[in-house]
C-alpha cells in the first residue's frame, strides 16, 4: 500500500480527536474539548472525560470526513490510542476505533500515545522530515517525558518522566494558588509577562547532585506547587498582598529551567544534536523562548510542531499508524484493550 489512507482516534485525556491523513500528507484534524466542562473542578475529572467522549466521538468523525473529503470506505486503515491516559476515556475510543474497523472490514492499528507525539512532526509538511536520532520532550497536563526516538516505528527509548504532577498540572494547580481559571497555563504565561522571573528564587526538581544520580532525566513538580503555596500562605499570614506576577514568573522559570536543562542535558549526554519539542504546554512562550536560545548556544537544533498538532490530536495518532503500515508492521489483534500505563 503506498500512501494510505488512516483515520484515527485520540481520547486518552480530555480531547476527542479525529485526525486523517494519507501517508504524510495531513487531510484533516478535528478536535472536541471537555475541558470547558472541567473548568469547575480545577483539573480533568476522568468519568466527565469519558462520557464527553462518548457523545463528541461520531460527530467528530462525521466532520473529519467531511473535511477531509473521503468517505468511510476509502479508508485503508484505523488507528487508535490504547495508551497511556486516562482508562475509561481511552476505553471509549478504542471501543469506537474497535467497531469503525470492524463495520468497514479494514485493519486496525493500536498505538502509544506518546509516540504519536513524536509522529505529529512528519505532519508538518514542507521542512525537511524528521532526522534520528533525536530526543524528544514532551510536555503536557497529562504527561512530562523525556525520549530518545531512535526510530519511530521501532526504536522510541523513555528516558525519564515525571515522577508527581505533569508539568501541565502544575500550571493548573499553581493557577489555583493565585485564583486564576482553568486551565491554568495560559493564565500564569500572561500574568508573568509583568513579572520578575528572578523574583523568587523556587525549588528545580530532582536537580539537585544526589537526585540527579538516579533521576537525571526524570521531573517532579510537587515541590515547587508546596513552594508556592508556602509562600501564597506567608503573604496571607503577614496581609501583604501575593505579588502574582512575580510568584507567576518566577514558578514558570522554575519549570521552563528545569525542562529545558534535562532535555539538554540528555542530548549531551547521548551525543543527540536534535530536540523535538511537543505536548500542549509547549504554547508557553517562555518555554519556547528559553528551549530555542539554549538550545542554539548547545548546537542544538529545536523542531516545533504547529501547536494544533502539538496538542492532544488523532492526526498524529494516524500519522503514526501510516508510518507503521508503510514499515511492514502488521496490524493489531482485535483482542487488544486499553492500558492506562501503556510503556513506549
Ligand atoms: O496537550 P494538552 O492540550 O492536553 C492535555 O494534557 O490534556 O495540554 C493541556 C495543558 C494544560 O495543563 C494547560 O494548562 C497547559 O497544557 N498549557 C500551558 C499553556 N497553554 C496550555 N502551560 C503553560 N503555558 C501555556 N501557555
Ligand atoms: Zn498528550
Amino acid at each position: 500500500m503506498n500512501e494510505p489512507l488512516v483515520l484515527g482516534i485520540e481520547t486518552s485525556c480530555d480531547e476527542t480527536g479525529i485526525g486523517i491523513v494519507r501517508g504524510r500528507t495531513l487531510l484533516s484534524n478535528t478536535i472536541a474539548s471537555s475541558m470547558d466542562e472541567h473548568a469547575r473542578y480545577g483539573g480533568v475529572v476522568p468519568e466527565v472525560a469519558a462520557r464527553a467522549h462518548l457523545e463528541a466521538l461520531q460527530p467528530a468523525i462525521d466532520a473529519a470526513l467531511a473535511e477531509a473529503g473521503v468517505g468511510l470506505d476509502e479508508l485503508d486503515a484505523v488507528a487508535v490510542t490504547s495508551g497511556p491516559g486516562l482508562a475509561g476515556a481511552l476505553m471509549v475510543g478504542v471501543g469506537a476505533a474497535k467497531g469503525l474497523a470492524v463495520s468497514i472490514d479494514k485493519p486496525l492499528y493500536a498505538v502509544n500515545h506518546l509516540v504519536g507525539h513524536i509522529a505529529a512532526d512528519i505532519l508538518t509538511g514542507g521542512s525537511a522530515p524528521l532526522e534520528y536520532p533525536t530526543i524528544a520532550l514532551l510536555v503536557s497536563g497529562g504527561h512530562t517525558s523525556l525520549l530518545h526516538v531512535r526510530d519511530l516505528t521501532t526504536d522510541v527509548e523513555l528516558l525519564g518522566e515525571t515522577m508527581d504532577d505533569a508539568a501541565g498540572e502544575a500550571f493548573d494547580k499553581v493557577a489555583r494558588l493565585l485564583s486564576l481559571p482553568y486551565p491554568g497555563g495560559p493564565e500564569i504565561d500572561r500574568a508573568a509577562a509583568d513579572g520578575d522571573p528572578e523574583a523568587i528564587r523556587f525549588p528545580r526538581g530532582l536537580s539537585r547532585a544526589s537526585d540527579l544520580a538516579k533521576h537525571r532525566y526524570d521531573f517532579s513538580f510537587s515541590g515547587l506547587k508546596t513552594a508556592v503555596a508556602r509562600w501564597v500562605e506567608r503573604c496571607e499570614a503577614e496581609g501583604v498582598e501575593v505579588p502574582v506576577a512575580d510568584v507567576a514568573a518566577s514558578f514558570r522559570e522554575a519549570v521552563v529551567d528545569v525542562l529545558v536543562t534535562k532535555a539538554l542535558a540528555a542530548c549531551a549526554d547521548l551525543g543527540v544534536p536534535r530536540l523535538l519539542l511537543g505536548g500542549g504546554v509547549i504554547a508557553n512562550r517562555r518555554l519556547r523562548e528559553v528551549a530555542l536560545r539554549r538550545a542554539a548556544e548547545a548546537g542544538v537544533t529545536v523542531r516545533i510542531p504547529p501547536l494544533s498538532l502539538c496538542t492532544d490530536n488523532g492526526a498524529m495518532i494516524a500519522a503514526l499508524a501510516s508510518e507503521l503500515i508503510s514499515s511492514g508492521r502488521p496490524p493489531s489483534r482485535l483482542t487488544f484493550g486499553a492500558d492506562s500505563t501503556l510503556p513506549v
